[in-house]
């Protein structure tokens, strides 16, 4: 019966998909992110065929040599894995996979969500009124800006930038402009959205901008102080892809001398820290890594990570095999 360590309790949709398949499964017995000498502790006891990892446990060569040689899997219950060295597994010819696809629609919905909110004010309007600051209707009171047919500007247009690029064409007739490594004619037909050469293009001309690459060293800090001096002073900047894409200190220092005009974030720079400088800031919106945070798709992706589990332990090639 192969062995499967799982870093964390996850559905049970996933859990009940190995038990199904007849896999001995452990489980974290704590609710808690283990640290790296605690899961090589268990990875070194078990013996395990296999791990289910999640994109807070980070995962390196020290961590493939705990498992040992009979452990053929890391399976990431994520769609990004910049927390799995996935070249130090290649070497050790241990297969890595991810949970792209099921999370999309769910992450784009939270990208849309966090765009409207921080437009229309609606976090600050909840803080006001819950403080009882509500005495009555005034014309200028909490003043927005709309999101219909404004500029939209997608950094990378993978399967959650078109998506969202998508919703806000055909949603909200909004003008879309995308910078991506590559270029994406048969979208461009279908959504009326424009090729940028340059990130900078994008920056420059979008009334919203949000952030849908992946965490890679060419990607770290890619929005910056620069990128905000080139943005609109009314512009927007929504964040759902990685922290460390942006420049957390520098975003605070941005939107503190209203360089741009808002945020709204859901990653962090260092998770689960917060850059103090934010805290305390009106024109931001941070919810805690909740993109995908929906019954549906947590379901999906736990069933999704057993499936490529399962795969990999009957010699077929896992659905979404990284290396
Ligand atoms: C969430 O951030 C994911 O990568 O799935």
């Amino acid at each position: 019966m192969p062995k499967i360590f799982v870093t964390r309790k996850i559905p049970e949709a996933g859990i009940k998909k190995l038990i199904d398949a007849k896999y001995d499964i452990d489980v974290n017995p704590e609710d808690k992110v283990l640290s790296k000498d605690e899961l090589i502790a268990f990875l070194k006891k078990g013996n395990y065929d296999g791990v289910l990892c999640l994109l807070t446990d980070k995962i390196d060569k020290d961590v493939f040599e705990a498992a040992g040689s009979q452990c053929k899997i890391f399976a990431n219950m994520a769609v990004g894995f910049d927390n799995v060295d996935v070249s130090a597994a290649k070497e050790k010819g241990i297969m890595i996979t991810n949970t792209p696809g099921v999370l999309t629609d769910t992450v784009a919905e939270h990208t849309f969500a966090l765009l409207l909110a921080i437009a229309h004010r609606i976090s600050e309007g909840e803080r006001f009124a819950r403080a009882g600051k509500y005495h009555g209707w005034e014309p200028m009171m909490l003043l927005g800006t709309d999101v219909s047919k404004k500029t939209l500007g997608i950094i990378g247009l993978g399967r959650i930038g078109s998506r969202v690029a998508h919703h806000a064409a055909k949603g909200f007739e909004m003008k879309v402009l995308y910078y991506d490594v590559k270029r994406n004619e048969e979208f461009e037909k279908e959504s009326g959205a424009v090729f940028c050469p340059t990130v900078d293009e994008v920056l420059k001309n979008a009334d919203f901008v949000s952030v849908h690459v992946p965490l890679m060293p060419a990607t770290k800090h890619l929005i910056n102080a620069e990128s905000f001096k080139a943005m609109k002073k009314t512009a927007y900047l929504i964040n759902t892809s990685r922290g460390p894409i942006v420049d957390e200190k520098a975003l605070a220092e941005a939107l503190k001398s209203k360089t741009i005009k808002g945020a709204a974030i859901d990653v962090f720079e260092n998770e689960p820290a917060i850059e103090p400088g934010l805290i305390n800031l009106e024109n931001i919106i941070m919810t805690p890594h909740l993109a995908s945070a929906t019954e549906e798709t947590r379901n999906k992706m736990a069933e999704l990570v057993a499936e490529n589990i399962i795969a990999s332990l009957s010699g077929q090639k896992p659905p979404n095999l990284l290396a």
